[in-house]
C-alpha cells in the first residue's frame, strides 16, 4: 500500500507573479524590496536579497515610507519620508483592496499570489457547476474575492476581527457586495474541525497558514506541530469530486517538494494533478526573480 504512495515525479514549477498594473517590485538588494503600490512606494525587509541593489540611493531615497525593524520578535515600525495617506486602494485586475501601514510590515496584500488568485477563478470557471470553496488564514480577502468573482460560495476564515473588517471593506470596493462570502473570526483548525462533525463539505481549499499565529481564543498555531491535523481535517471536508486545493508558505524551514508531498497524500484518493515550486516577483530595475513563498496546488482531473 505504502509503496503506491510513493511520489515518483515532483513536477516544479516557478510561478512568476502575474502581471499588475498597480503593483510593481521596483529593486531589490541588501536585505531590502522597494516596491511601488498603486502611486507610492514602499521600503520592506526581504530576507531572499542577498545581492546589491541595482538602483542608486538616490532613487531609493523617492520611497514614501520605510519599514524600520526593530527585532524579529517584535517587529519594527513605518517611517513616513514623503506623503503618504492613512490608506489607499490598488486594483487587481477587477478586485481592490485597501493598502495601510500599520504596526507590520504587512500592508494588506501579497502580490506574488496574483497567479493564484488567476489559477482559482480558472479552477471554478472550468467546473461548470456550483462550487463551495474555503479560504483559510484568508487575511485581507485577495483569494476568496478571487473566487468568489468566479462565482463560488465561499467562506473565509481569520483570527483576527480586524483583518476581516478589511476584508469585508476590500470586497465593497471590489464590487463584490452581492457575492455570497460568510466572513468568520475564528481559528482554522478548530473551524475545520467543527465542519467536519457538522458534514458540511468544500470543493476548493485555499490555506495560507502562517509559521505561528494565535486564534482569536488565543489557540496557538505551529506550522510544524499542527499542519500534518489541520490537512487531515481538510481532507475529511471535500466534496467526492473536490476542484482544487491551494496551499502557501513562507518563512517557514520546508521545501516546496515537502508540501507537494503533504498536498499530494492529502489528496490520494482523487483523480488530480500536483505541482508545486516557489512564488517569485521580477524586479524592474534588473529583472532579477526574488522569491517570495513556497506552494503546492491540486487541481482534478475532469474525465474528457
Ligand atoms: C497574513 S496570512 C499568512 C501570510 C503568510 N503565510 C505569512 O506567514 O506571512 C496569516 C493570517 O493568518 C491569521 N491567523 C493566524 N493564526 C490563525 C489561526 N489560528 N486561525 C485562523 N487564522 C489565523 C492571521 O490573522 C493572518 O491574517
Amino acid at each position: 500500500m505504502m509503496a503506491k504512495r510513493i511520489t515518483r515525479n515532483i513536477p516544479q514549477m516557478t510561478l512568476l507573479a502575474s502581471p499588475w498594473e498597480e503593483y510593481e517590485l521596483l529593486d531589490s538588494g541588501n536585505g531590502l524590496k522597494l516596491e511601488r503600490f498603486g502611486r507610492y512606494r514602499l521600503i520592506r525587509p526581504e530576507a531572499e536579497a542577498i545581492w546589491s541593489p541595482a538602483w542608486s540611493e538616490s532613487k531609493w531615497k523617492t520611497a514614501n515610507a520605510r519599514f524600520v525593524t526593530s527585532d524579529e520578535l517584535h517587529g519594527g515600525h513605518w517611517e513616513i519620508m514623503d506623503e503618504l495617506p492613512k490608506r489607499w486602494l490598488v486594483s487587481y485586475k477587477g478586485l481592490k483592496v485597501w493598502m495601510q501601514t500599520g504596526g507590520s510590515r504587512q500592508i494588506g496584500v501579497f502580490p506574488e499570489q496574483s497567479d493564484h488568485w488567476d489559477w482559482i477563478e480558472e479552477q471554478i470557471d472550468r467546473a461548470k457547476r456550483p462550487n463551495k470553496v474555503l479560504n483559510l488564514f484568508g487575511y485581507t480577502g485577495l483569494a476568496s474575492l478571487a473566487a468568489a468573482s468566479a462565482g463560488a460560495h465561499v467562506t473565509h476564515v481569520d483570527a483576527s476581527r480586524k483583518v476581516v473588517e478589511w476584508a469585508k471593506e476590500n470586497q465593497m470596493a471590489s464590487g463584490l457586495a452581492e457575492k455570497p462570502i460568510r466572513w468568520l473570526v475564528d481559528d482554522a483548525l478548530k473551524f475545520v474541525h467543527r465542519e467536519a462533525r457538522r458534514k458540511s463539505f468544500y470543493d476548493g481549499i485555499i490555506l495560507d497558514p502562517p509559521k505561528f499565529g494565535r486564534g482569536p481564543k488565543g489557540e496557538v498555531w505551529e506550522f510544524y506541530k499542527l499542519i500534518p491535523e489541520l490537512l487531515d481535517a481538510c481532507k475529511s471536508i471535500l466534496t467526492p469530486q473536490p476542484l482544487f486545493v491551494v496551499m502557501t508558505a513562507y518563512a517557514v524551514k520546508a521545501s516546496s517538494v515537502t508540501l507537494h508531498q503533504a498536498v499530494a497524500e492529502m489528496m490520494f484518493a482523487h483523480r488530480g494533478r500536483v505541482t508545486s515550486g516557489e512564488l517569485v516577483l521580477r524586479e524592474k530595475s534588473a529583472g532579477r526573480f526574488l522569491s517570495t513563498a513556497i506552494y503546492a496546488r491540486w487541481s482534478a482531473k475532469f474525465k474528457s
